[in-house]
């Protein structure tokens, strides 16, 4: 048998030869947009905290105010003792943003979709989910042990070929998508979908890990369109706009309860530390009182795309696919010599052929700062 190490270090270098090794770097972020690497300061287009909510001042306290109370830990799961007061409160101000019956908070976004999905269908069952979803559905859909099958990118054709092809074979069936896709900023067409998933009996599931806080007025991508999109079962999370930390799921009371009973991340995890809970309360105030906030990341991203001449952003991410990763790591690294964080994204988190620059927008960026960064890509990127 091949030694541990030896194992690891062939795996490594097999890595590095295609720029594919990842490396953790040292950052030490600001909450206003800017980061700090190797002591130099960057403006920071590399952050989900799109709202910068998580060093508001508001939210701060909350959280400083729950750990005096509650302690740091929640000391167990919460169906043991790890319940705290708070919960109960964030619940219902994310049932009642998401307009739902109920919500369920979980440890994180990637915890809930491990908890939600294999809670809602078993092996007999059909998951037809957008092939650019989230790794951690893909993940929960394959724990599930229900049959996947994946549809072209916001291909809605595809997706009801698929289901009439197999639909009727399967007792229950879900039909699973992000709300916006995390490493392309488009959104999903949710009220095409709604209707597919009323003609074939299905439950549809969105994630909207970057669309709460920063769309539809903080309410999310079900309600960008002005019209509440039918979709019952709304995931989240709590660590980007809310700039806090957990994972959520909006639905009716019934659903809630089940998940409550039968979720094993939820089950068998602890509970979320209080002063979590307490600083997404706090956020979420703030998100439901000034929707004027919620709506810069967007405005910011569009700044750029018209700037940049290129497809008006649907949310606060932009991509720049650049195709190769050595050229985007290359491309990042040109942006961080002139004062700019970009991350380069590569396979396996986007398909390959297709890494990219990922540009993400908060409310706290300065036109200025948006303007300048365009010229740089065009003259250093796009002309280079
Ligand atoms: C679309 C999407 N879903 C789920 C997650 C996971 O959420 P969390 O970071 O709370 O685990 C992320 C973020 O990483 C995401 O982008």
């Amino acid at each position: 048998m091949q030694p541990l190490d030896q194992f690891a270090a062939e795996k490594l270098l097999q890595l590095e030869s295609q720029n594919l090794r990842r490396i953790l770097v040292e950052t030490h972020r600001s909450t206003n947009g800017t980061a700090k690497r190797s002591g130099r300061e960057l403006i920071s287009f590399a952050c989900n905290d799109y709202l910068n909510l998580s060093g508001d001042s508001r939210v701060v306290r909350a959280a400083q105010k729950a750990i005096e109370q509650y302690g740091v830990g929640a000391g167990a799961s919460r169906l043991v003792t790890g319940n705290h007061p708070l919960y109960q409160n964030l619940e219902k101000r994310l049932a009642r943003l998401k307009n739902t019956e109920d919500a369920c908070v979980f440890g994180s976004g990637y915890l809930a979709n491990l908890g939600i999905i294999p809670s809602l269908v078993g092996a007999k069952d059909l998951i037809v989910a957008d092939e650019l979803s989230h790794a951690c559905i893909l993940a929960a859909s394959k724990l599930s042990s229900a049959h996947l099958e994946v549809f072209r990118h916001n291909d809605i054709h595809h997706a009801a070929e698929i289901l009439n092809e197999r639909r009727a074979q399967h007792p229950h069936a879900m039909i699973l998508t992000d709300g916006v896709f995390s490493m392309d900023g488009d959104l999903a067409p949710l009220n095409e979908l709604s209707a597919l998933a009323k003609d074939y009996e299905s439950w549809l599931m969105t994630d909207d890990a970057h669309g709460v806080g920063v769309l539809g007025a903080g309410r999310g991508s079900t309600f960008s369109s002005g019209v509440q999109a039918e979709v019952p079962l709304q995931m989240g999370t709590l660590s980007k706009a809310i700039g806090s930390y957990g994972g959520y799921l909006c639905a009716s009371k019934s659903v809630i309860n089940l998940i409550r009973t039968r979720a094993r991340t939820l089950i068998y995890s602890t509970g979320l530390p209080p002063a979590i809970v307490a600083a997404s309360i706090a956020a979420l105030e703030i998100i439901e009182t000034h929707p004027e906030l919620t709506a810069r990341p967007l405005e910011n991203a569009q700044l750029f795309t018209q700037f940049l001449g290129v497809p008006e952003a649907e949310s606060c991410i932009v991509p720049l696919v650049l195709g190769d990763p050595e050229q985007t790591l290359r491309a990042s690294e040109s942006l961080e010599k002139e004062g700019y964080l970009v991350t380069a994204i590569r396979p396996p988190t986007v398909p390959t052929g297709t890494a990219r620059l990922r540009f993400a927008f908060t409310a706290a960026h300065d036109p200025k700062d948006i303007r300048r960064l365009a010229e740089i890509v065009k003259q250093k990127i796009l002309k280079g």
